[in-house]
Parts: C-alpha cells; sequence; structure tokens
C-alpha cells in the first residue's frame, strides 16, 4: 500500500498516539547478515532513524522517544562503542539545520556526564539550535537505564525531603514523574520494538505502564516509515482499558 493510501486509512482509523517509544532493535543482525562489521548496521539504523521522524511528521505523532544507547551498551567492544559515539556526532552534524528547519525539537534523555567530550558538546548543540520547535519533540535516550533514572527520582525526592522542602507524605505518583526525564510528556501511548524481541530492557519501565506494544520482526535498519504506519494501525485497533471495564 502506498504511503498516501496509508495515511488515509489512519486519519480515518482513529486517534494518533500521542507519544511514541520505540526500541530500536536488530542492526548487529541486520549487519551480520550481510557479512559486514556491526557498526554498519548502526550506520543503516540511521537512515530508519530519519523514516522514523518522518512517519510522526506525516501522522501528527508529538513526542518520539528513541532508545539509542543505554547503560548496558557501555560493555560493549570499545570499537562499537566508539562507532556508536561518533555516528551520534554524524547525525547531529547531518541532520540538525532540516530538523530545525521542519521544527523538531530534539532531547537527549541519559547519563549524559558519560558521553565523551565531542559527543556531549554535539548534543549541546543541537538541543539549542533546535529548541521551541513544535512539530514534534524528538528525544533520544543515550546512556540510559530506566532503573537508574528512577533511582535518580527517588534521590532527588530524598534530597527535597532532607532539605526540608517538602514532607514524606507528599511524595506521590506525580511528584516521582516530575523528576524523571520526561517529566514534560505525556507517557508514550505506543512502544515498538523491532526485530521480534520481546523484552523492555530497562526501557522507560516507569513511563510505559500503560502503553501498548507493538512488536515487528522488520530489523530496525529495513523499519520504514511503512512500517511506522502500520504499528500506528495496529494501536488503532487496540481496546485501551487502563484497567477498567469496558463502557
Ligand atoms: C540495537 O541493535 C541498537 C543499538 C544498540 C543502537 C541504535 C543506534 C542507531 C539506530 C543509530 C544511531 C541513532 C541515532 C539517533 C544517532 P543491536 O546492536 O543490539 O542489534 P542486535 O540485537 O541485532 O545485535
Amino acid at each position: 500500500m502506498s504511503d498516501d493510501a496509508l495515511l488515509q486509512r489512519i486519519r480515518l482509523s482513529g486517534a494518533i498516539p500521542t507519544h511514541v517509544a520505540v526500541i530500536m532493535d536488530g542492526n548487529g543482525r541486520w549487519a551480520q547478515g550481510r557479512s559486514l562489521p556491526r557498526p554498519l548496521g548502526h550506520a543503516a539504523g540511521m537512515a530508519a532513524v530519519r523514516e522514523a521522524v518522518e512517519a510522526c511528521l506525516a501522522t501528527g505523532v508529538a513526542v518520539l522517544t528513541l532508545f539509542a544507547f543505554s547503560q548496558e551498551n557501555w560493555q560493549r567492544p570499545a570499537d562499537e562503542i566508539a562507532a556508536l559515539m561518533s555516528l551520534l556526532e554524524e547525525y547531529i552534524e547531518r541532520e540538525m539545520s532540516d530538523l530545525r528547519e521542519r521544527r523538531v525539537a530534539v532531547r537527549f534523555l541519559g547519563e549524559l556526564d558519560r558521553l565523551v567530550p565531542s559527543a556531549r558538546e554535539a548534543v549541546d548543540r543541537i538541543v539549542a539550535t533546535t529548541a521551541g520547535g513544535d512539530a514534534l519533540a524528538l528525544n533520544i535516550c543515550v546512556s540510559y537505564g530506566s532503573r537508574a533514572e528512577i533511582t535518580r527520582a527517588a534521590r532527588l525526592l530524598a534530597e527535597d525531603v532532607a532539605a526540608g522542602r517538602m514532607s514524606a507524605d507528599q511524595v506521590d505518583e506525580e511528584a516521582l514523574a516530575r523528576r524523571l526525564y520526561t517529566a514534560e510528556w505525556p507517557d508514550p501511548d505506543l512502544l515498538i520494538r523491532t526485530s521480534g524481541e520481546q523484552r523492555l530492557s530497562n526501557f522507560l519501565l516507569w513511563q510505559l505502564a500503560y502503553a501498548e506494544f507493538h512488536v515487528s520482526p522488520v530489523l530496525w535498519p529495513d523499519f520504514t516509515r511503512q512500517h511506522f504506519f502500520e504499528a500506528i494501525l495496529d494501536f488503532q485497533r487496540r481496546d485501551r482499558r487502563f484497567g477498567r471495564v469496558p463502557v
């Protein structure tokens, strides 16, 4: 089916998810299947990031949160980490002006202090350059782990209580959520994971409480905007009850 036909079906099929989160999995297998080094799989995955952004702009998804590099990924071989860091810088240099023109506001979530200085500078540059974009909020999770994020929020709450800025009985779900990296966005409505794996892998454990899951067998570098549209159509077929009974 063509892009236009899929978009038409989406428009007729119901609500668009406000926030879509993606675990971009399968870059390594994509490369290995072609007898290529793993970093070339990540380079091909960068093109799929562009497809996902296009799909969000075309459908009106307001927030796209991508899992690009986990805290556990620091344990990968040094050459793969170096390749991922330089791809991140390449992505920023290559896409920055286009993202700005298309009013995409880019943010990075995670322990950014662990990034090499040049990557950190590139990250700060694109965040400043695209600030205020109102067509799409693009969150890229780098050096990110959800348990660490929740632990950090708990520590911030403890500090506020210890300093007398709040009392222990003011610690509730909203107070904790306000201290997560995602504080300013609604929780994801839809989680897409590629390459057929059915795990959360320490990604947005708190925020995905009521998200619908779409697991695609397609490896991330092959995940086109049409696949993204199909994930939205799948989401539109779901009956979201949030723990309540159907009305
Ligand atoms: C998981 O595949 C993917 C990653 C660890 C990196 C994701 C990075 C990109 C898509 C490119 C850079 C992105 C941006 C936003 C600059 P895997 O290596 O775990 O694949 P495997 O499970 O097949 O081994």
